[in-house]
């Protein structure tokens, strides 16, 4: 990361790479920030199935919720904003456990943590990043490749932040999930949020759920809506032709060499020798 113009999009913090669109002066704020008990976190590492699980969290709630943009992105304005809302908020983060305002913790807030394999989510983030100018060239996807092993991408180390939230697994107000659940049986998945979440929904209700988040449904939603960016989660485009890209497990496979899958392995084996899932 040296040229003038990546200096521009990322700047560091607490030493973990954000882009500018997260002001220091928000960041550091952030712990102040005043968490309400009801308030429901979509917690991900970027390119994890934020917006698929932002869609079945929406429907599930139904009109009762406003889903924000991520707590940690714009200007410190951002905090007033959240603070104006006079409905329950669902608030998505990438932050990493240790840096979530204290008050969401102290308050106990439902929090749901979605994850992804990370050989499929470093493929989907460098099609994002070659996609979206809010982000820093990448000449390929051997350098990318590099980037991600070393957390050098933003909001750092994939290990790092799912080790940071792994931590806090069985807290009971957190839940964790996986995107290969989803794919493999989204009903079964989405019971079990609307378990957690204490809301009362028919079978009808699940299969309804189901068919508009599925990935055709979701893309296919996007082509008619116009690009309101207050629609999408991710605050870095409103361009979702960017967020709904292949929607599969396993393309990773398309990417990587094997000299690369081997040390993806090490990495993996390395630094998750403490991960207990
Ligand atoms: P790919 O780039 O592999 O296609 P996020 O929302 O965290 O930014 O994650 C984006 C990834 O989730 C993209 O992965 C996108 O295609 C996938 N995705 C979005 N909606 C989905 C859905 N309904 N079903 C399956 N995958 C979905």
């Amino acid at each position: 990361m040296s040229s003038s113009s990546e200096e521009e999009l990322i700047h560091m913090f607490k030493g973990i790479p954000f882009t500018t669109r997260s002001s220091l002066e928000l960041l550091n704020s952030l712990d102040a920030f005043d968490a309400r008990e009801d308030d429901v976190l979509l917690v991900s590492y970027p390119k994890s199935g934020t917006h698929w699980l932002a869609r079945v969290l929406t429907s599930l709630f139904s009109a009762q919720v406003t889903l924000t943009s991520p707590i940690e992105f714009g200007d410190i304005s951002r905090l007033e904003e959240l603070n104006q809302l006079s409905s329950k908020r669902l608030i998505p983060t990438h932050l990493d456990y240790n840096m979530l305002p204290t008050n969401f913790k102290n308050k106990k807030c439902k929090m749901i943590y979605i994850s992804r394999n990370p050989k499929d989510t470093a493929v989907s983030m460098f099609h994002y990043y070659r996609d979206n100018p809010n982000l820093p060239t990448i000449d390929s996807w051997t350098a990318f490749f590099d980037l991600f092993l070393k957390g050098d991408v933003v909001c750092g180390s994939w290990f790092d932040h799912f080790l940071s939230w792994e931590e806090h697994a069985n807290d009971k107000n957190i839940l964790f999930l996986f995107y290969e659940d989803m794919k493999k049986d989204l009903p079964k998945i989405v019971k079990k949020i609307s378990l957690f979440l204490s809301l009362n929904v028919s079978e009808n209700d699940i299969q309804d759920i189901c068919k508009k988040s599925s990935f055709s449904a979701m893309k296919s939603d996007t082509e008619k809506e116009n690009s309101d960016p207050h629609n999408t989660v991710c605050a870095l485009t409103s361009n979702k032709k960017l967020i709904f890209r292949k929607g599969a497990v396993g393309d990773w496979k398309n990417h990587f060499t094997p000299k690369q899958n081997r040390r993806f392995e090490e990495t993996f084996n390395e630094k998750m020798k403490l991960s207990k899932m």
